[in-house]
């Protein structure tokens, strides 16, 4: 329902007295759907970790509407005013020493003293997030260890019985979550997603790697986006009994993330075609190779992990 994306005011306005209320909200990014809540009602926060069955040592992203509604969360170096610049709004999420006086509560960032913080550009997140004028958290709308929504019915399938209102905002445009950097430091990347490494590295030169740094990034569990159903990487036919998730020129069946090889195609089907081929029980979910190029690093991770792989 694409025209979801032109949400009215009205609905919009509910939604805000909702989080005000300290209920929960499904809400469209241009990501992936999230599972929204007032980041400073420790108790709204607490119902997030409820409703999606995830550990609560995990810390949870602010949404916020804009640089200066960030700057009152997180406090920005150069390299983070410069990131936020060039990729705000938009799919990359900054870790960050926390603010003095920020509304994001200890629960929402699991004690630590850093925050995540990030603008979405979606156009319903952006007026939600004027509406109530706060941070917002706001993790994927799935239920721990599956894939992420990307659709409004995968997300309210997922959560939406927990959630006080849902907003429509149609199909999410990158289908993949948002890029996660530490500036803490030496600039990290915890998480690589639609925002290149590339594209990164021309802001803030060299990017060190995750791993040396795993306490920092306690959501990348293996297996966190899992569908039911094993999945087989790399794999250049289906077996019988496997459905088959092929990519590029020449890949037959129902699921080609993308026909012509485009790896922001493949991303925005990425989830929704893993969804579609476990409801169909198969045998396994024979995956093609995707290059590691990219948008393709960011893929490969989140297939790895479907498959099971420790990251
Ligand atoms: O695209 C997205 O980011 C989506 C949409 C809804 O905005 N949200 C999302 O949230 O993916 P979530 O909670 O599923 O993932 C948040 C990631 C986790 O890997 C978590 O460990 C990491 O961000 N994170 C949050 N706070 C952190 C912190 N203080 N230090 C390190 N990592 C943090
Ligand atoms: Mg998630």
């Amino acid at each position: 329902m694409a025209e979801g994306a032109a949400q009215n005011g009205t609905e919009i306005a509910a939604a805000a007295g909702a989080l005000r209320a300290g209920r929960l909200v499904i809400l469209p990014t241009e990501t992936v759907y999230g599972l929204a809540a007032d980041a400073a009602n420790a108790r709204a926060v607490a119902a997030v970790y409820v409703a999606k069955g995830r550990p609560s040592f995990n810390p949870l992203i602010a949404h916020v509407a804009d640089l200066a509604a960030a700057q009152r969360v997180a406090r920005f170096d150069d390299r983070a005013l410069a990131l936020a610049e060039q990729f705000w709004p938009g799919p990359l999420t900054l870790v960050l020493p926390v603010a003095d006086g920020t509304a994001v509560s200890d629960l929402a960032r699991a004690g630590l003293d850093t925050v995540a913080v990030r603008v979405p550009a979606h156009p319903t997140a952006r007026g939600l997030l004027a509406a109530f004028g706060g941070p917002v958290v706001a993790p994927s709308a799935n239920r721990s260890g599956r894939p992420s929504p990307t659709t409004f019915q995968d997300a309210v399938e997922e959560t939406g019985a927990a959630a006080g209102a849902a907003l429509d905002g149609g199909a999410c445009a990158v289908g993949l979550e948002s890029t996660v950097v530490a500036l803490l430091d030496q600039p990290r990347l915890l998480r690589p997603g639609a925002v290149t490494r590339a594209e990164l590295e021309a802001v803030v030169g060299p990017l060190s790697e995750a791993e040396a740094d795993a306490k920092r990034s306690p959501g990348r569990l293996a297996r966190h986006y899992a569908p039911k159903s094993p999945v087989r990487l790399e794999a250049v036919s289906p077996r019988p009994g496997e459905a088959w998730l092929s990519f590029g020129p020449g890949g037959r069946g129902r699921w080609n993330l993308s026909p012509t090889g485009d790896l922001a195609e493949a991303a925005a089907n990425l989830f929704a075609y893993l969804r579609a081929a476990d409801r169909t029980e198969p045998a396994a979910i024979a995956v093609a190779p995707i290059p590691e190029e990219g948008l393709g690093e960011a893929i490969n991770d989140r297939l790895r992990r479907a498959a099971g792989f420790v990251g």
